[in-house]
């Protein structure tokens, strides 16, 4: 029987809603039931999550990693942290040095409440700074201010806490109005986090401010900078999006992007179960009622997701079949400076991971 030893929970409101983001979330309103509403959907979602779990011969194991997704899970507030607490308690049993994560706007904490948390087991945060020039706080729609960030950093930094930050490139504006990433850096690694999430905003084709956005090829200068500049001080880009010091990776995020089981709860949480075979099961949540939906992948679409998600880490890809084409390309990539071929093993560096997608063509076109 496989074990399941990894929980994500979508908590889906929000104080204000970004104009650049594409998260599942609802407005939150404190005068409605909809903290009550999110309690029930849990607890009609974990009984056909049982039914799930059953049918898929799967049992859960100590949580080695729980991740609190949103949606804004910092606004769950104490009693979330009441709730969770019982709702484990009763349920599930956190291994010891378990990594706790949950996500937090810095416009919605309290000390109070993350001393809640943290008696519940929360261990690690990831903060939305986004950005710490003022004009960039507003194009970017933010409800909270600079001053909020900083006495969030602030206060993680005195009280030890584990915290990772996201941060946003490719800005609208970013050339006119000069945006300084490197001030911007520097101000955030004197707080001194242990990882940084670093994202490049995908603006939809509604999005407000899309016909401002920077070049390619401005883009990649900020990316390629930022990756360079972290390295330098010590931190590895082990995925795309991702950098930690060494030992304080996301585990939970690991378990993804190495194939292993993550259950997933809440409107929209997305759950992997992997199979004998290299059958494995994908299900989602629907967002109006504790239903999911399922997508069986076969031995063909896992080997296909195991060749990118090893390519996004600094794991790299391992392939089966060395076949001549395949290492002429690899060649080609380590010419170009996309990664290093070793040991029968293809890493990719920055530049690859900027580059992965057209890196996936390459692979599609020698039929893999
Ligand atoms: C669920 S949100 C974080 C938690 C909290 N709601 C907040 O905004 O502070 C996760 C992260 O996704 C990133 N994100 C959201 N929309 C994005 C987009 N369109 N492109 C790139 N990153 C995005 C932001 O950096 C955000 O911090
Ligand atoms: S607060 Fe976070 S999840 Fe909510 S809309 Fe803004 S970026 Fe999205």
């Amino acid at each position: 029987m496989t074990q399941v030893s990894s929980l994500y929970l979508h908590v889906p409101f929000c104080k204000h809603l970004c104009n650049y983001c594409d998260f599942y979330k609802k407005l939150y309103d404190p005068n409605s039931n909809q903290i009550e509403d999110f309690h029930q959907f849990l607890s009609e979602s974990w009984q056909r999550h049982d039914i799930l779990m059953q049918e898929q011969n799967i049992s859960w194991a100590p949580l080695k990693t729980l991740y609190l997704g949103g949606g804004t899970p910092s606004l769950w507030g104490t009693k979330g942290a009441a709730f969770l607490g019982n709702w484990l308690k009763e349920r599930l049993t956190l291994s010891a040095g378990a990594e706790f994560t949950m996500e937090i706007d810095p416009g919605t904490w309290s000390t109070e409440m993350l001393s809640a948390w943290k008696e519940i087991g929360l261990n690690r945060i990831s903060i939305g700074t986004q950005t710490l020039d003022p004009n960039f706080i507003q194009i970017m729609d933010r409800s909270h201010s600079l001053d909020e960030s900083y006495s969030l950093l602030d206060y993680c930094h005195q009280n030890d806490w584990n915290f990772s930050l996201d941060f946003l490139l490719g800005l609208p504006f970013s050339r006119e109005k000069q945006r300084n990433i490197e001030t911007e850096l520097n101000r955030l690694l004197s707080y001194q986090p242990k990882h940084i999430s670093l994202y490049i905003l995908n603006a939809r084709s509604k999005y407000p401010h899309s016909q401002s956005m920077p070049d390619d090829e401005f883009i990649r200068e900020e990316y390629l900078f930022v990756s360079e500049y972290l390295r330098k001080l010590g931190f590895v880009h082990y995925e795309v999006s991702n950098f930690a010091l060494p030992g304080f990776e996301s585990k939970h995020n690991m378990k993804y992007w190495q194939g292993q089981a993550v259950a997933a709860l809440g409107p929209t949480g997305t759950g992997y179960f992997p199979q004998a075979e290299g059958q494995a099961l994908r299900y989602k949540w629907k967002v109006s009622k504790a239903e999911l939906e399922k997508e069986e992948l076969g031995p063909k679409e896992t080997a296909l997701e195991e060749i990118y998600l090893t390519l996004r880490t600094n794991f790299g890809w391992a392939p089966r079949q060395l076949t001549p084409a395949l290492q002429e390309l690899f060649k080609r990539w380590e010419v170009l400076n996309y990664g290093e071929f070793r040991d029968g093993k293809i890493k990719l560096g920055s530049l690859g991971y900027l580059m992965l997608d057209s890196l996936m063509d390459d692979l599609f076109r020698l039929g893999i």
